[in-house]
């Protein structure tokens, strides 16, 4: 069994992705294009936003939208510990400071009260950060409404990282389209993956648009006149014209997506509360990039030992919080600081999910997972 079977979802759409590509091969144009100016049109008309900005990757487009709003050394912005690295590694990179905000347990995104309490004591000491950047974890957007009111009251921009959300609604509005600027990743394991690197971000201001796409070509606004300070983080052709394919199943795959969860859901019934499973507020839908349960560390142990025997892979969605990885030393954050995102690196556990997965494979999932709890009795 494969965690995201990508093979499965090329052969059902093969052909259309074969003849896209070689449309792009005949073309001759493969950095930015007519593909990836359809597709990035297509985007922010699904997302509700409009500009879309395509970009070389989840990570350039974090990097991209802290320029754009001048983020730089000694500038701090406001985050989470419970994300993938790249979204403090886009902070740092930029020589600004990462301030660390603790995880609702139940959503694992951003705890608002904490935030709040954080932008306070951070006022209090004269200083207002140049940026918060939530992120909306497995698929889930975090509290987004609450987030942006606590910054438009401070003056302080949002950003949502919304690497793993693309396609998720929030108060029947989409991810990407709910903050200054949100920014999604097609890494080939996100809900719409390339067959490569790309990212993209959204905006609805017209001007911040223009920035980005400065930025994105060396801060160049005309050929070889280069305003500003930028990157090569383009997003090529052949990625553009498999993701606008891909695109056509999207609102398809979605719903498959939550059936899987909801399967998971019935099946794990009887098991609970030993096992959390993922909690999705009522004002949302989460597009599952992950399905995440919880349980305690030891029998997590259990768990993913004994699936591997199983052959069923399973991955830790982190193993370790942002603010305990070396490279965040100089931050001088100490253990037990963050305890939500400390107890849940211990305790979350994905398991596989994908649109195309069957029903058995997951009956054999939550066999497998049952046999490993009982072994503990
Ligand atoms: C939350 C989050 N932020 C940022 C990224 C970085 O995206 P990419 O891998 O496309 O650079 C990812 C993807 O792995 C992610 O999950």
């Amino acid at each position: 069994m494969k965690f995201i079977d990508l093979n499965r979802q090329y052969q059902a759409y093969k052909q259309e992705i074969d003849e896209a590509v070689s449309n792009v091969l005949e073309s001759g144009v493969f950095i930015l294009g007519p593909v990836l100016e359809e597709l990035e049109t297509s985007l922010a008309a699904f997302t509700g936003v409009q500009k879309a900005v395509g970009v070389g990757s989840g990570t350039d487009g974090l990097l991209l939208a802290l320029m754009a709003i001048g983020v730089g050394p000694n500038d701090t912005v406001i985050t989470t510990p419970f994300s993938f690295f790249a979204t403090a590694e886009a902070i740092m990179l930029l020589g600004a400071k990462p301030v660390f905000v603790d995880i609702d347990p139940l959503t694992y995104n951003m705890d608002t009260a904490h935030l709040l309490h954080t932008v306070e004591a951070l006022k209090n000491k004269g200083e207002r950060p140049k940026a918060i950047l939530p992120v909306s974890l497995y698929g889930q957007c975090a509290d987004m409404d609450e987030i942006c009111e606590t910054a438009r009251t401070a003056d302080i921009p949002v950003i949502e990282d919304a690497c793993q959300s693309f396609g998720a609604t929030y108060k029947n509005r989409r991810s990407c389209g709910l903050s200054l600027m949100g920014v999604t990743s097609f890494f080939p394991s996100k809900p719409l993956g390339a067959y490569g690197e790309g990212g993209m971000i959204f905006t609805n201001d017209p001007e911040l648009a223009d920035e980005l796409r400065s930025l994105r070509v060396h801060g160049q606004k005309q050929h070889y006149q280069h305003t500003s300070i930028g990157l090569n983080a383009r997003l090529d052709a052949i990625q553009a014209a498999v993701l606008l394919t891909k695109f056509k199943h999207f609102p398809k795959e979605i719903v498959r997506r939550q059936e899987r969860a909801m399967t998971y859901g019935s099946l794990f019934q009887q098991y609970l509360p030993e096992i959390q499973l993922p909690h999705i507020k009522p004002d949302r839908t989460s597009v599952f990039a992950q399905y995440t349960i919880r349980l305690p560390d030891d029998k997590r142990a259990r768990v993913v030992e004994h699936l591997k025997t199983r052959g069923i892979p399973t991955a830790i969605h982190y193993p370790t919080p942002l603010h305990l990885q070396p490279a965040c030393a100089h931050l001088n954050i100490l253990k037990g600081s963050l305890p939500h995102a400390e107890q849940a690196a211990k305790e979350v556990l994905s398991l596989p999910m994908h649109p195309f997965m069957l029903v058995q494979e997951q009956e054999m999932v939550v066999t497998a997972i049952k046999e490993a709890l009982a072994k503990g009795h």
